[in-house]
């Protein structure tokens, strides 16, 4: 059985795997037999956060694959999570009358429990400041598509380093390709958290702290902005110290390379000013959209294809 629940799982034949697929899912037209793939699944979303990407590309992957969506509005207040359930309960329950469990959970670890207790797949969609593994596949394919490798790629991450759980996601999955070098741009209180840093030394990545987003937009083919994520802070100071240090306008994309793009998982308050949005090298819409794909291309390994961690290492 293959969940989805840790980027430290996936390997690069996995990751080849969903990226073949996902190209694939690019040309997937109503009506067509590959558009009925999914038909006579269920799939259920749990999203005890709020979310508009993740949940609605979830959700249109699997209609667009003939599947079914059995969701309830904000789990955390509208299921029976609200009465006192268990998530571990709440998850025997619903694998029940579902395929697959999509679950966004404010708690960090709650994916992994409940795929200790879960009969079906268990995808995370985010697990408060933990991790994000498939926004990490849909950004690996993103980076592939707009700069046409992963090999050898300097990126720089910028913003809320340490509630990032796309950031730390991400970092995992680019840890796997030579070559690559990454820059950690962070308000002081929300630098990237040690365990990340270990986890690329550990597997040779070279890594550096700067402070001056100039002198990073200039060197890197990646540049991704993250949002400084208020419903993380407890004290309302330390937000106030992070917000608004570095945002990335007309005058910064000056200095980035030609060939270069920014990313942003979404959604952005202020970080990124919305007269970047028509340049070119803006490619987080295009990153946005990626996401339906790549859910696509999981859902059907998951489902159809009954894709599980053995096969991926053969
Ligand atoms: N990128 C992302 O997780 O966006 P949502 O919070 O809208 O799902």
């Amino acid at each position: 059985l293959k969940h989805v629940v840790d980027s430290g799982d996936f390997n690069r034949a996995a990751v080849d795997v969903v990226f073949k697929e996902a190209l694939k899912m690019e040309k997937v037209r109503p009506g067509s037999p590959e558009s009925r793939v999914l038909e006579g699944y269920i799939m259920s979303t749990l999203f005890y956060e709020p979310s508009t990407r993740t949940r609605l590309s979830f959700e249109s992957a699997m209609s667009r694959l003939g599947g079914t969506v059995l969701s309830t509005e904000s789990a955390g207040e509208y299921s029976s999570a609200a009465k006192g359930e268990t998530l571990e309960d709440t998850v025997r329950t619903v694998e029940g009358y579902a395929d697959c469990i999509v679950i966004r959970h404010s708690q960090e670890g709650s994916a992994k429990r409940a795929a200790a207790v879960a009969s079906v797949p268990i995808l995370n969609a985010g697990d408060g400041p933990g991790q994000h593994p498939t926004q990490a596949l849909l950004d690996l394919y993103t980076i592939q598509r707009e700069i046409g490798r992963l090999e050898n790629i300097k990126i720089g991450m910028v913003g809320d380093l340490a509630n990032g759980r796309t950031v730390r996601s991400l970092c995992m999955c680019l840890s796997m390709y030579p070559g690559v070098e990454v820059f950690f741009v962070a308000p002081d209180v929300v630098r990237m958290r040690d365990d990340v840093k270990d986890y690329l030394t550990k597997r040779g990545v070279k890594w550096t702290e700067v402070s001056d987003l100039r002198e990073v937009a200039g060197l890197v083919d990646v540049l991704y902005q993250t949002r400084i994520q208020r419903e993380r802070f407890t004290d309302m100071d330390s937000y106030n110290a992070a917000r608004g240090k570095y945002i990335i306008d007309k005058e910064l994309m000056k200095i980035l390379q030609p060939h270069a793009v920014v990313m942003h998982p979404l959604p952005r308050v202020d970080e990124i000013t919305t007269d970047v949005d028509s340049d070119p090298r803006a490619a987080y819409f295009r990153q946005a959209r990626n996401g339906l794909y790549v859910r696509m291309a999981l859902l059907k390994l998951c489902l159809a294809d009954k894709m599980t961690a053995d096969d991926l290492n053969k």
